[in-house]
């Protein structure tokens, strides 16, 4: 048994990490059986779980959309608020029933939660029944920790504490066939006082750039229409290779093999370099849309927090972004109700999405995490004056979502077709800006890259028509 450590989890090594490769020889445990994932959390999870599907295939277990009616359930959980812990330990609660009626239902938990000391605990204690747990840093070992699961049947608890090696060649079972996820680098150093992802995904590292490059041809050739390249910063790409390269020249090289459409998640302000917005506006196939995390807008806030600039600072780079990048989205993540917000800190905040006018915005109220260095911080703030902060902060966030949208009624705009809508028989995609546009049109547009001309806006989509034009 591992059991994940936090004081292992913060500490942070020069050591140079080696590559290892992806390699399995457990067969055929899973052969006649079906496995079901529910994945909580952000697109990293979500590219997780393409990895686990791929991994279950290659011992023979086949997909089943029911959880109710598998063999194997899996809960790839997250860690960043309190409402993902529920939701994940709402889903335990459900599945001790479907197992007290089926003992030979196998249940696994992996993904952020599974590195959290307390989740750990509470598993061992009160959900002893879980076959197998697995963290962040060991998902290439999943076959082994199953087979152990399996066989011995026994509770498999392997929960590294610290990151290991970059593990290359995992395989992978897309959910789209036209857009995919890269990971270009793992874990983030930068500690902001309200966040578990240091302590859950481990210190940065970066892949090389030769085999995200790999990676990417490897998608042109499978016909894929976009990539997106992961990290939880993503800007910091590169720094810990001391091979002199970073974000800018990956992005170069990664356009450079002529993928139609490339989207990079999640920037730090503190890492966009004005090479970057130069190289964003250079290559015509990187996409015009920036995810831009504020979290506050209060300079005293930003200091508690960590974030290492303040909201001149913040808006001085997104000016630069919108002068400098034609036509340019700029989308923002938003805390309210760190501990010790004011009104007058939260007035701030309005301030400046009033400047900034995102043309989208995700909005949290804060959620005190274990071991986090703003988890000592004393709050005194209700809960009804931070939801009603929240409240006020969407009214403002959502009329400018619209007001954005209005603009473009009557723009013609490029859109990678996904698929039909559920509502409306209509087909779906995103401009290059990511908004959601939906228009009828042929299912062979599916796939495709086509013009749209925007007919009308709401706040949070567009409807559009072909152009053909
Ligand atoms: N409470 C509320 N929101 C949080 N986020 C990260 N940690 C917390 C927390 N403890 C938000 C940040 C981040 C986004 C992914 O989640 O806004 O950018
Ligand atoms: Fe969390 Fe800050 Fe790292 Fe983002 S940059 S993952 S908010 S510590």
């Amino acid at each position: 048994m591992n059991l994940p450590d936090y004081v292992e989890a913060r500490k942070r090594t020069k050591q140079k990490l080696a590559i290892e490769h992806y390699s399995n020889d457990v067969k055929e445990i899973g052969k006649g059986k079906t496995y079901h994932i529910k994945t909580y959390g952000c697109q990293m999870n979500e590219h997780d779980s393409e990895n686990i599907k791929a991994m279950l295939e290659e011992l023979g277990f086949t997909n089943n959309d029911d959880y109710l009616t598998s063999d194997l359930v899996l809960l790839n959980t997250c860690s960043i608020r309190e409402n993902a812990h529920n939701k994940a330990f709402g889903m335990l609660g459900r599945l001790k029933h479907l197992k007290e009626k089926n003992p030979n239902l196998i249940v696994g938990l992996c993904g952020c939660m599974a590195q959290e000391e307390g989740v750990v605990k509470e598993i061992l204690e009160k959900y002893k029944w879980v076959n197998f747990v697995f963290g962040t840093h060991n998902l290439h070992r999943l076959p082994y920790i199953l087979k152990e699961a399996v066989e011995k049947n026994t509770s498999e608890i392997e929960v590294f504490s610290k990151e290991g090696n970059i593990v290359e060649g995992i395989p992978v079972k897309r959910d789209s066939k036209y857009k995919a996820f890269v990971n270009i680098i793992y874990g983030c150093d930068k500690f902001c006082t309200y966040c578990i992802v240091p302590f859950t995904r481990g210190g940065q590292r970066s892949r090389l750039k030769e085999d995200i490059i790999k990676e990417v041809e490897g998608l042109v050739k499978d016909g894929y229409m976009e990539v997106t390249l992961l990290g939880q910063n993503v800007n910091a790409y590169g720094k810990d290779l001391d091979l002199g390269y970073g974000m800018e020249e990956l992005l170069e090289e990664v356009s450079k093999t002529n993928i139609p459409r490339i989207r990079f998640v999640t920037s730090h302000p503190w890492d966009f370099t004005d090479k970057m917005i130069e190289v964003i506006s250079k290559y015509k196939n990187i996409m015009p849309a920036i995810h831009l995390p504020v979290q506050s807008g209060s300079n005293r806030i930003l200091k508690l927090m960590g974030r290492r600039y303040t909201k001149e600072d913040y808006l001085t780079l997104f000016n630069k972004m919108k002068e400098r990048i034609p036509n340019v989205s700029i989308s923002t993540d938003i805390i309210v109700g760190f501990p010790g917000e004011t009104e007058e800190d939260f007035l701030e905040t309005l301030d400046l999405v009033n400047k900034c006018k995102f043309d989208n915005a995700f909005t949290f109220i804060y959620s005190k995490r274990e071991n986090t260095a703003a988890a000592r911080l004393q709050d005194d703030t209700s809960e009804e004056e931070k939801e009603e902060r929240l409240y006020r902060l969407n009214e403002v966030v959502n009329k400018y979502f619209l007001e954005n949208n209005q603009k473009l009624v009557g723009k013609v705009v490029p859109v990678l077709v996904e698929g039909v809508s559920d509502k409306k028989n209509e087909l779906y995609g995103y401009t290059d800006t990511n908004k959601l546009i939906n228009f009828m049109g042929a299912e062979s547009y599916i796939g495709k890259i086509v013009n749209v001309k925007i007919t009308s806006a709401k706040t949070w989509s567009l409807d559009g028509e072909l152009d053909e034009g």
